[in-house]
């Protein structure tokens, strides 16, 4: 459990590393996004090694909790008076990690729908770039209260997590615990909070810029492809308009509202 949390926690920082360009500006984050979906096969892998560290983290930890309950014959019925809570008053933390652990995979599920299957019936995915598409998400009610609770779950989840698997790796000294445990929580701080500011910021940014749903103003042209024929008659249209337009014709008065439209 501890080796898939500290691979999970590298995910957290690289993820949200990535995530942060969203506040340097539209050209960073779509630049990131697009040279991350042009790795190809090598994103691939990645993506079905992070699932399959998310579900060998779960499947881990369900045996853990099971085992626990198995071995005491039942759960605590009073857990603090026993003396074995975590320390943050959540009860055991075998208890706790369950619960909080459930609620995060409950966030990851909303998130997957958001992004990566791109199931909201209310955001109008095509033609979004990477950066309008997170705004268009964020600035929701569902996504933004979803992922707030996701991410104060997320955080008490790693408060108890990361201490943890350094004890588990044997990472465990006297002299060293406390400052492992402030590390950590400095740690699970800078995690949650830089998550929650993405949220925050997309919510106090003009509705203007960023993109609601259905939305033609955010929606890039069709790329097409023009073949050798069409260009031809495009060039003997150019040339018509440029007659019109000489001859004081309606053809060119055309072009600004066609080209409004599309904006
Ligand atoms: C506001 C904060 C966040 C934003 C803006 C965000 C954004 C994104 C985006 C755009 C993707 C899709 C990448 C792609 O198209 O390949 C994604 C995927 C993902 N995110 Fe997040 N994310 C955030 C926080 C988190 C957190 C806190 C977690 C974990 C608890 C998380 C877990 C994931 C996972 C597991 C994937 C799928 C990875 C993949 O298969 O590519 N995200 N996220």
């Amino acid at each position: 459990m501890a080796i898939t949390g500290l691979l999970l926690c590298g995910f957290l920082v690289v993820h949200l590393a990535g995530n942060l360009l969203l506040l340097v500006g539209a050209d960073a984050y779509n630049d990131y996004a697009h040279k991350l979906h042009s790795q190809g096969p090598l994103l691939a892998v990645a993506e079905v090694g992070l699932f399959g560290l998310f579900i060998i983290h779960i499947v881990l930890a369900f045996k853990l909790t099971v085992g626990n309950k198995l071995a005491r014959g039942q759960g605590y019925a009073v857990q603090q008076a026993k003396g074995e809570g975590d320390g943050f008053g959540f009860g055991r933390p075998d208890t706790w990690m369950a619960v909080s652990g459930a609620v995060v995979l409950g966030y990851i599920v909303l998130h997957l729908i958001d992004f990566k299957l791109q199931l909201r019936s209310d955001i109008a995915y095509e033609g979004l770039t990477p950066f309008d598409k997170a705004l268009a998400i964020l600035k929701t009610p569902l996504s933004a209260i979803g992922y707030l609770s996701g991410f104060v779950f997320l955080g008490l989840h790693l408060m108890h997590g990361v201490p943890s698997l350094f004890q588990t790796l044997g990472i465990n000294h006297k002299k060293y615990n406390n400052l492992i445990r402030i590390a950590g929580l400095l740690f699970v701080i800078g995690l949650v909070v830089g998550n929650a500011v993405l949220v925050g910021w997309a919510n106090t940014r003009p509705s203007s810029k960023a993109a609601p749903a259905n939305d033609e103003a955010h929606i890039a042209p069709p790329v097409t492809k023009t073949t050798e024929a069409e260009e031809a008659t495009s060039k003997t249209d150019e040339a018509a308009t440029a007659k019109g337009e000489q001859s004081g014709g309606t053809a060119a008065a055309e072009k600004p509202a066609e080209a409004d439209k599309k904006m």
